[in-house]
């Protein structure tokens, strides 16, 4: 197993153990701060973490494939998720994605060339009331439409 986590991650990671009851329960934010040095969880980190949190290597991997923000393979500097469930496809989601797609040059679950951005789908990002909803860096976007959506991927660098 090649090492690739930091110093830094890991002693970031050990500082989580006392405030949870198990090193098994910090997997979550183990992931996220892998996720903040890395971009995505490789095997190796993966491995890295399971030897770290003392959990078999396919606990780490069934976290990383069942949540949406956990990537297994590495995702552009910037993951711009759209939801396209029942709400937002009322309020014109489809609309939004196909200019996401326009705009960007990828499908869906595709990253840029440029490795700027990766547009995703997601199912529902709770703000059903007002919708289309995007997220991307953290930051959840309502009432998008296509002149919104273009002036925000426009932004990211
Ligand atoms: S259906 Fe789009 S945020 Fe819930």
């Amino acid at each position: 197993m090649a090492r690739v986590l930091t110093a830094d991650t890991v002693a970031e990671i050990e500082k989580l153990f006392p405030r949870y009851p198990t090193r098994l329960a910090v997997l979550g934010p183990a992931i996220h701060l892998t996720q903040r040095q890395l971009g995505h969880v490789s095997d190796d980190a993966a491995l890295e973490l399971a030897a770290l949190l003392g959990t078999p290597v396919t606990r780490v991997k069934e976290m990383v494939s069942f949540y949406t923000m956990y990537y297994d393979r590495p995702v552009g500097r910037h993951v711009v998720r759209i939801c396209r469930n029942l709400a937002c496809q009322s309020r014109g989601a489809d609309q939004v994605i196909a200019k996401a797609e326009s705009v960007l040059g990828v499908h869906c679950g595709q990253t840029t060339a440029d490795g700027r951005v990766t547009l995703e789908h997601e199912e529902c990002l709770a703000a059903c009331g007002t919708g289309p909803a995007l997220w991307c860096d953290d930051n959840l976007v309502e009432n998008l439409n296509e002149d919104k959506l273009e002036k925000l991927l426009a932004g990211l660098q």
